[in-house]
């Protein structure tokens, strides 16, 4: 499993230990985010990871910014991604098990590394149940063909 990265200047160190944490399970992790503390614009990675998902360069998404939020926006303007913000586990493995998030989100300044550790855990070791979810799931590509039809 391919797993991509992205994140702003705040998040620098927070996904190099992700990322660290990622391999050591056996992942790959390709990094889309920077790796500078210089002040950066999160639209610009949570877009390019995002892009990777639907190309079909990496399988699922992480992403972190100071909170989560903007970096998830960005990634959900992208069609077909389901990017989650979340700050503890039980949301991120719902997100995966109902929502079929391609994307995990949240943020440097939010949580801490045992947590965003034990979040991305759970996130991956949830699957997509499918079934009465399948339909709900797909009413939100539904709103994406509406959209590009206006
Ligand atoms: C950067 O200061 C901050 O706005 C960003 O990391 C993120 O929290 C935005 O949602």
């Amino acid at each position: 499993m391919r797993i991509g990265i992205g994140n702003d200047h705040v998040a620098v160190e927070m996904k190099n230990e992700i990322k660290a944490y990622l391999e050591s399970k056996g992942y790959e992790v390709v990094n889309f985010g920077t790796d500078s503390t210089e002040r950066a614009n999160y639209p610009v990675y949570g877009e390019a990871v995002a892009n990777a998902i639907v190309n079909g360069e990496v399988d699922l998404g992480v992403l972190i910014c100071g909170t989560g939020v903007g970096i998830s926006l960005a990634a959900n303007k992208v069609n077909g991604i389901r990017a989650c913000v979340c700050s503890e586990p039980y949301s991120a493995k719902l997100s995966r098990q109902h929502n079929n998030s391609n994307i995990i989100a949240f943020g440097a300044r939010v949580i801490g590394i045992e947590t965003a550790k034990m979040i991305v855990d759970e996130w991956l070791s949830a699957e997509y149940e499918g079934g009465r979810h399948a339909v709900r799931v797909e009413m939100l590509a539904d709103i994406e063909r509406r959209q590009k039809e206006k």
